[in-house]
């Protein structure tokens, strides 16, 4: 349980934040609180990443099981270092990748160093380091002084927020203070990137390409496989991939596959359930809602079909807002997983939770 708190909202601008409320935010931060700010992917649930009871505090106001590791962000290179043991061979490929994609959506794990709590990360002997490419996420670590732990700012299992409002509304009087820079511009989590395996592996697909990591590291990244569903007994590589993610309330279903036979089922499955007085929802591109729209209830468009960026952007507000409007089911519209599209299809298959329709 967490005691009731006060949780104050700070609007900033995103591009050229007031250095005030910054330091405001870092103060709170330097005294054991809870600070959810906008990242350059999704809201992150901010606490300083060396004081095990501000850490304990992240999992309890979002209701996160203590086995799944928080994200260190830090705000320069150096302050890897403090965070991370050094491993020669890791630590020279994130140098590697840092000359591109820091700051940026890019997650590194390696090994962890002494200073870093248990608690953040869930008792493994890695640590996961991301330098977000924000100027309000970096003025708030720069403000604090230290490394500030986070992961998404989400209730646990509820799709990641990305506008300060979706913070609101998981988190409200259970967090310290929000600093609203306005909607992420990515809108799906980090990629993140294993770096203490040979080869390196991808645990989690994100803006950060397989293409991208490849054209830098060649074979010293393994092709892109991750469990979609957990359902192994052992543990799992990375702790995340067991828990059922980026889920709203109503249920969803993904519908795979391109082409006319798909579309006969997708339009089967939407004139099943009006037969059966079921409310559908349906998540789209502006192609499929011609297609779609008319047989469903409501109805969210997240962009053209071949542009990723729009889609993830508008994914996990559309989640939302369908599961607002009442329906009894979510029918979800596939993308191709290519690029960007295998983060999309990633965060869509595990909201489905299995639930997939196909042509066949
Ligand atoms: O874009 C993002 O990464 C956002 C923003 C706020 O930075 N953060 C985020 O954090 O998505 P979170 O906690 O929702 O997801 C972190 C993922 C989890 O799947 C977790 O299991 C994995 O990273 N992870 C963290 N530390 C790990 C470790 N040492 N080994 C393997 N996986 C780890
Ligand atoms: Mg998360």
């Amino acid at each position: 349980m967490t005691t009731p708190r006060r949780t104050e909202v700070l609007t900033v601008s995103p591009d050229r934040p007031d250095q005030g409320a910054l330091h405001r935010a870092g103060a709170v931060l330097r005294a054991g609180g809870l600070v959810a700010f906008p990242t350059e992917t999704v809201y992150g649930l901010g606490a300083d990443a060396l004081d095990e009871a501000a850490v304990r505090g992240i999992f309890a106001a979002k209701g996160r099981p203590g086995d799944n590791p928080l994200i260190v962000h830090v705000a320069s290179e150096e302050e890897v270092a403090q965070v991370a043991a050094s491993d020669g061979a890791g630590v020279d490929m994130l140098r590697r990748l840092a000359r591109r994609w820091w700051p940026g959506p890019l997650t590194v794990i390696l090994p962890k160093g002494p200073e870093v709590p248990d608690a953040v990360t869930a008792g493994l002997a890695t640590v996961a380091v991301r330098m977000p490419d924000h100027p309000v996420a970096l003025g708030l670590i720069r403000a604090a002084g230290r490394p500030v732990a986070a992961p998404s700012a989400n209730r646990s299992g509820r799709p990641s927020p990305t506008e300060a409002r979706h913070v609101l509304q998981d988190l409200d009087g259970r967090i310290d203070m929000i600093l609203d820079g306005g909607p992420a511009t990515i809108g799906v989590e980090s990629t993140v990137l294993d770096l203490s395996v040979r080869p390196a592996v991808v645990h989690r697909p994100g803006a950060i390409t397989m293409e991208q990591l490849r054209s830098v590291l060649g074979d010293a990244v393994a092709p892109l496989q991750v469990a979609e569903k957990y359902e192994g007994t052992e543990a799992p590589p990375s702790p995340g991939i067991k828990y059922e993610h980026y889920a709203p309330r109503t249920p969803c279903v993904l519908v795979e596959g391109f082409g006319e036979e798909t579309t006969a089922a997708f339009l089967e499955a939407l004139r099943e359930e009006r037969r059966a007085g079921r409310r559908t929802g349906v998540l789209c591109t502006e192609e499929g809602a011609v297609l779609f729209g008319p047989e469903a209830d409501a109805v969210c468009v997240v962009g053209a079909r071949d542009d990723f960026r729009a889609i993830a952007h508008n994914l996990y507000r559309c989640l939302r807002r369908l599961d607002e409007e009442r329906t009894d089911i979510i029918y979800v519209e596939g993308v191709e997983s290519v690029g960007l599209g295998s983060a999309i299809m990633n965060r869509l298959r595990r909201a489905a939770g299995g639930r997939i329709l196909t042509a066949r």
